[in-house]
């Protein structure tokens, strides 16, 4: 080993060991997504999807959330839990697709079709959130639709995930042109190839990829979606459609089976964003802290409580 490495790994076991320590002082959780840097998943407390971090963050008995995702994540968490302290390890991890929707553009919008229910996939913001009917995360987003007495919905800001919802609903779905442009890379032939080298693979996506992706594939699932299907399926090859940091939770939680990213270039640089530095550092001085104005909090609380109460 060089002494190069040799330093890195002393340096990340000396990390690893300050944050633990750090938590016990600050009573504090360490919740991670599923597409976060290896070395950040395997700190965490708890790794999940959007829907299983929200719950895990509303059910806490911490003073302290160090939330390991980007800012709608730590934004939800923040809304179900005002009296905690939430801290995101990099503020500057965002999501471009939540910021493709405004408050003020979806206002006018619902003025619009003043008979339409708005539905807000959870990645956006607290003010969205705060405009909106209820709120949905891709694992729930068909059965939060279906749940609606509305026929007609106005779903903000995914358009995919919105396509993919209406496929399997009867209600009429207007989309908003929003999309994740991290998802975008992934192109028809990477799966069709794939398939010819892989016969025998199973195909899974997330459904903000393209309608004409999702028609290739074999399952249409959120992230954690993904990990519990891995462990269920008798394939011993899966390729997976999706942010590639999920990889490292498949071959760590599946050892005897291969994951093929369909595309190895679909990364989240917001995701990346978080180190052990930045974790420790935002354990040692409480911050960056996310906190939404409290007008605005009640507002999206409304919409992300009425999602938790529908999906069970
Ligand atoms: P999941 O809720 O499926 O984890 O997805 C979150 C996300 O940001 C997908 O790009
Ligand atoms: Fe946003 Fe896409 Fe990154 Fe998810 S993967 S956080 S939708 S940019």
């Amino acid at each position: 080993m060089s002494l190069r490495t040799t330093a890195d790994k002393n340096n990340r076991v000396t990390l690893i060991d300050k944050i633990s320590k750090l938590k016990e002082e600050r009573n504090a959780v360490i919740l991670v997504h599923n597409y976060q840097p290896g070395e950040i998943q395997d700190i965490g407390d708890f790794i999940g999807d959007s829907l299983g971090l929200s719950r895990i963050a509303a059910q806490t008995d911490a003073d302290v959330i160090v939330f390991c995702g980007v800012l709608f994540m730590a934004e939800t968490a923040s809304i179900l839990c005002p009296n905690k302290t939430v801290l995101l390890p990099d503020i500057n991890a965002g999501c471009p697709m939540a910021d493709m929707a405004t408050a003020e553009r979806l206002r006018q919008k619902k003025s619009e079709m003043p008979n339409a229910s708005v539905v807000c996939y959870v990645n956006s913001t607290a003010e969205v959130k705060a405009e909106s009917d209820v709120c949905c995360t891709s694992a729930n987003a068909v059965e939060v639709i279906a749940s609606l007495d509305a026929e007609e919905i106005l779903f903000v800001p995914d358009q995919h995930l919105g396509h993919y919802a209406s496929t399997q609903t009867n209600k009429n779905i207007v989309l908003w042109p929003g999309f994740c442009p991290s998802h975008m890379l992934i192109q028809p032939d990477h799966i069709i190839q794939l398939k010819q080298q892989h016969p025998q693979a199973k195909v899974i996506v997330h459904p903000e990829c393209r309608h004409n992706i999702i028609a290739l594939t074999d399952e249409t699932l959120s992230t954690s979606g993904m990990c519990r299907y891995a462990q269920k399926s008798d394939a011993r090859e899966i390729v997976v459609g999706t942010e590639i940091g999920i990889i490292h939770r498949l071959k760590k939680e599946n050892p005897g089976k291969t994951f093929i990213p369909a595309y190895k270039g679909t990364i989240c640089p917001d995701m990346k964003l978080t180190t052990l530095e930045k974790v420790a550092r935002a354990l040692e001085t409480l911050s960056p802290e996310i906190k939404v104005p409290e007008d605005i909090r009640l507002r999206a609380k409304a919409s992300v409580d009425k999602m938790l109460a529908v999906s069970k």
